[in-house]
Formats: C-alpha cells, sequence, structure tokens
C-alpha cells in the first residue's frame, strides 16, 4: 500500500513522493541543457584562465589578417608569454600551414581537444584540423558553424594563458558575433588593413562592427605598407629607382656603400591616416616581405626564419604597443552580456 502510486492522498509520514513521468523527449531536453550548462561553467572558467583575448578582424579579405594573427601570437610567445591561436575561418583556414601543422590530428580525452602545438609552444585549434578533405568545400549553415565555434571555445583544453588571438574571415560576418557572444570577456580587435583606399574604407566597417558590438578597438595594423630595396655601391654615392607612382626616388649610399630605398608598394601612411580619422590607436607598419609568401607556403613563419629581420621587428614594435593598451590600468576590457 505504501508503494501505492495514490499513497500521498493518505498523509502518512512513510509515503514516498511521487515520481513525475519524464518523456524520452523531456530526458533530451534535460541533458541538452545539463551539458550547455557544463559548457557555460567551462567558459567561464576559461575566461579566468586566459588574460587577454583578442580579435583579429579585416573589412576585406586578403590583407592579411591570418598573417598578422600567427605574427601576434609568435612575437608575443618569443618573449616568454603563454600564447594560443584560434582560427575561426572555417571555409578558408590556414592558420596551420602558416605554422607548419597542416595535417595534425588532434588529441581528444575525456571529450576535451587538445590543441596542437607549434612554434615557440604556441596552442593551435583550427577547423582545418577537423576537416578531412582540403579540397573539398565546406558548407556550413548557421547553426553548425554556431555549434562548432561554440565547441571551439567550451571544449578546448586551452589551460593558462596570457593571450589567445582569434583569426577570422573576412568582413563583418556570424563568426565575430557569435565569439563575442560566446566569450564573457574580449580585450579588444585589432584591425588589418592595407594602404589603398578601398581596404580602408572596408575597414572603416570593421570599426563601426566593433563598436557596434560593444569590443574596443586595440587599433590598426597598416599591412604591406613598403617594399625595402637594398644593396651595396662605392661609398657616399647617390642613386635613384623610379618609383612605383612614376617619380623618381633618391637615397645615397653610406660611408659602406650600403644603401636602402622603400618603395610604397601602394601608398603609404594609410593605415596611419585612417586610424587618426577614426579616433583609433595606430599600431603600426608591416612592410611588403615577398618571405611572408614564401613562409605561409612552406609552413615557416617568417618571423622563425628571420627571428632578427624586419618583418619580424616591425611585428616586435606593434605587440609592446599592443602589450601597452591591454596593460594599462583603464583598460577597456568589455564584458558582454
Ligand atoms: N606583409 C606582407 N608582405 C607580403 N605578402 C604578404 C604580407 N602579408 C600577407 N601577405 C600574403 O598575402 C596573402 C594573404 O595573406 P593572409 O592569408 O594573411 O590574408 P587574410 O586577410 O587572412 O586572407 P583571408 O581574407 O583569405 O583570410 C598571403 O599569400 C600572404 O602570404
Ligand atoms: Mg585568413
Amino acid at each position: 500500500m505504501a508503494d501505492s502510486p495514490v499513497s500521498h492522498h493518505q498523509g502518512t509520514s512513510e509515503q514516498k513522493p511521487e515520481k513525475p513521468e519524464v518523456s524520452s523527449e523531456q530526458k533530451v531536453q534535460m541533458e541538452q541543457a545539463y551539458q550547455q550548462m557544463q559548457r557555460k561553467i567551462r567558459i567561464n572558467k576559461l575566461d579566468e584562465d586566459i588574460k587577454h583575448k583578442i580579435m583579429v578582424l579585416s573589412g576585406k579579405g586578403g590583407v592579411g589578417k591570418s598573417t598578422v594573427a600567427t605574427g601576434l601570437a609568435l612575437s608575443l610567445a618569443r618573449m616568454g608569454k603563454k600564447v594560443g591561436i584560434m582560427d575561426i575561418d572555417i571555409t578558408g583556414p590556414n592558420v596551420p600551414k602558416m605554422l607548419g601543422l597542416e595535417g595534425t590530428d588532434l588529441h581528444v580525452e575525456n571529450g576535451r581537444i587538445h590543441p596542437a602545438i607549434g612554434a615557440h609552444g604556441i596552442k593551435v585549434i583550427s577547423m582545418a584540423f577537423l576537416i578531412e578533405d582540403p579540397d573539398k568545400p565546406v558548407i556550413w549553415r548557421g547553426p553548425i558553424k554556431l555549434g562548432a565555434i561554440n565547441q571551439f571555445i567550451g571544449d578546448v583544453e586551452w589551460g593558462e594563458l596570457d593571450a589567445l588571438i582569434i583569426d577570422f574571415p573576412p568582413g563583418t560576418s556570424d563568426e565575430p558575433l557569435t565569439v563575442s557572444q560566446s566569450l564573457p570577456t574580449i580585450d579588444g580587435v585589432v584591425i588589418v588593413t592595407t594602404p589603398q583606399e578601398v581596404a580602408l574604407l572596408d575597414s572603416r566597417k570593421s570599426i563601426n562592427f566593433a563598436k557596434t558590438i560593444s569590443i574596443p578597438v586595440i587599433g590598426v595594423v597598416e599591412n604591406m605598407s613598403g617594399y625595402t630595396l637594398t644593396g651595396s655601391t662605392e661609398p657616399n654615392i647617390k642613386l635613384g629607382i623610379n618609383g612605383p607612382s612614376g617619380s623618381m626616388i633618391e637615397t645615397t649610399s653610406d660611408s659602406e656603400g650600403n644603401w636602402s630605398i622603400t618603395l610604397d608598394v601602394f601608398k603609404s601612411g594609410g593605415g596611419a591616416d585612417a586610424a587618426e580619422n577614426l579616433s583609433v590607436p595606430f599600431l603600426g607598419s608591416l612592410p611588403f616581405d615577398p618571405g611572408i609568401v614564401r613562409g605561409g607556403d612552406d609552413g615557416v613563419h617568417r618571423i622563425i626564419a628571420d627571428p632578427s629581420g624586419a618583418t619580424a621587428q616591425a611585428f616586435d614594435k606593434i605587440v609592446e604597443k599592443v602589450i601597452e593598451t591591454l596593460e594599462k590600468p583603464s583598460s577597456p576590457t568589455v564584458r558582454i552580456s
């Protein structure tokens, strides 16, 4: 009688509470809610474990976001910082290729994804690791893309990091929005541009996008800003080269006969002008460097191939400015609800 499903109507103290009937659909919903809660807890923990999160955006494709994202990561790492890089570009993920990690199989343990480890110990997660045939286009619709991004954020074992750099596809698409909604705090956005007017116009869109989603703009990086030619001749000789705009560029060799001339392949100073117009900081310029293209193809980043070269030095200067901004007591980390 005590076990009767109606025993509670009789008011005895020994009765067991009636168990509510749970349908299999409700069970699935409860399981999903539990998983989501667990992921949320992990994301909050990840937010605490990773000191700074930096998004790299550009309005236009091919201006060098992935080059800048990998360069920032390597430059920070060789300064002794613990760094991760998350490549959110689903249709064209090329961070692993740039870091010589193409074809890496990710290690999964207890449902947690362990990032691949690149030069200077940087931790790398990319959609490229999940794509079986790199020649097949990836066509993922909104919700699947969103799920994959959330998994990247919530299910990866990043450990403690000083900085996580997040690389995106071009434009102000779903991806940065999803990341900004999933990660509780983001320090800011680095916007990459080239000196051409059209790229600059597009970067204005990125700046406005960052403002719309209330994430601070750390600053603008001007990529491919000038190509430096060097050579040697007799000491103190005047040389002239026909510049890209048709005007003569002159220089004089030094007392040892060395000379250098920087050609503004596109145009100079565009990034700095755009930053000033839009009242955001200018972080610096990166030279046009054919070694970057070679490095991208053979998987040895320019910073690794030529650690004291002009490109590596330019990255270090940009990183110093980024660190300065992030470590300011008034650093504008934004909490997104
Ligand atoms: N400073 C530079 N000097 C010379 N080549 C460069 C420089 N920066 C980038 N490149 C080259 O330009 C191409 C595009 O660069 P990258 O892939 O970094 O751009 P992206 O903005 O990430 O492109 P996407 O929009 O397709 O993601 C690559 O071949 C890269 O090697
Ligand atoms: Mg890219």
